[in-house]
């Protein structure tokens, strides 16, 4: 990972607020390994996107945070470490079911249902990240769910069978850390390529919602700059930033 070769630090606790708060806590007191991890049975007061809170049966899901320095990438591809991210978690889960994709721009599903949900927070200096913290919650032991917003699945639920926290996450921190040698040496094509190729609903017209409303497209690709680029039926072209439209689940 870094040039350094510092030893990632790997940080477990039973119950924090949330563990992007607490290595964000950590950034500045200290100066952590490239790659460190914190990760916890229990969350206080989990985050998810948008403001919205991220809940998760104590001790049966993984909840963990990475953080990594990409002083290398301008902030205008500061999507990139969404991109390698959703790659390594769907890359992971696909070693124990399939149908997982990646919904743009990285929230990750397993069919129509949603598996996990990322919280990626950047800090800039000047036009560069300065770093990264990388929050994902995957859910893989919880047997049922108390909300069925956003129709959440679990993989126990998927397959029936439960799963040894510790070699999920490990197999995930592998991953990211390969794809995060790839960005570094430049490999983006080939990132945004398999980017490309694990999409949701990756073919054929469906609903999306954006601040016009609600139409059907369908995807026609991802731009070197991370724009989606989506096609209506009419022919129109459409082209969204982060966050900027959202698939509709029907
Ligand atoms: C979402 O889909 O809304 C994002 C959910 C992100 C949840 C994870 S759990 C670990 C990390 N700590 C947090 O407070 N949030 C992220």
């Amino acid at each position: 990972m870094s040039e350094e070769n510092e030893m990632p630090r790997f940080i477990r606790l039973k119950e924090t607020t949330s563990t992007n708060n607490y290595l964000r806590g950590l950034v500045g007191k200290e100066q952590l390994p490239e790659g460190s991890v914190v990760v916890t049975d229990f969350q206080t007061a989990g985050r998810g996107q948008v403001g919205n809170s991220w809940e998760s049966e104590g001790g049966r899901n993984l909840m963990f945070s990475v953080i990594l320095y990409p002083d290398f990438l301008p902030a205008n591809r500061q999507f990139l470490i969404s991109q390698i991210a959703a790659l390594s978690v769907k890359e992971t889960l696909d070693q124990y079911t399939d149908d997982i994709t990646v919904k743009w721009p990285n929230d990750i599903y397993w069919k129509d249902r949603k598996i996990c949900g990322m919280l990626i927070e950047n800090d800039l200096t000047g036009q560069s990240l300065f770093c990264s913290v990388i929050g994902i919650g995957i859910n893989i032991n919880q047997q049922e769910f108390r909300s069925n917003a956003p129709n959440p699945v679990s993989l126990t639920q998927i397959t029936g069978r439960e799963y040894d926290l510790d070699e999920i996450l490990n197999s995930f921190l592998e991953r990211l850390y390969n794809r995060y040698l790839g960005l570094i040496r430049e490999q983006e094509d080939e990132i945004r390529n398999d980017y490309m190729a694990a999409l949701y609903r990756g073919k054929g017209f469906h609903a999306y919602r954006d601040e016009q409303g609600t139409f059907q497209a369908r995807i026609r690709g991802i731009e070197p700059t991370g724009h989606l680029i989506l096609e209506l039926n009419d022919g129109e072209v459409r082209r969204y930033a982060f966050k900027e439209v959202s698939t509709v689940i029907t």
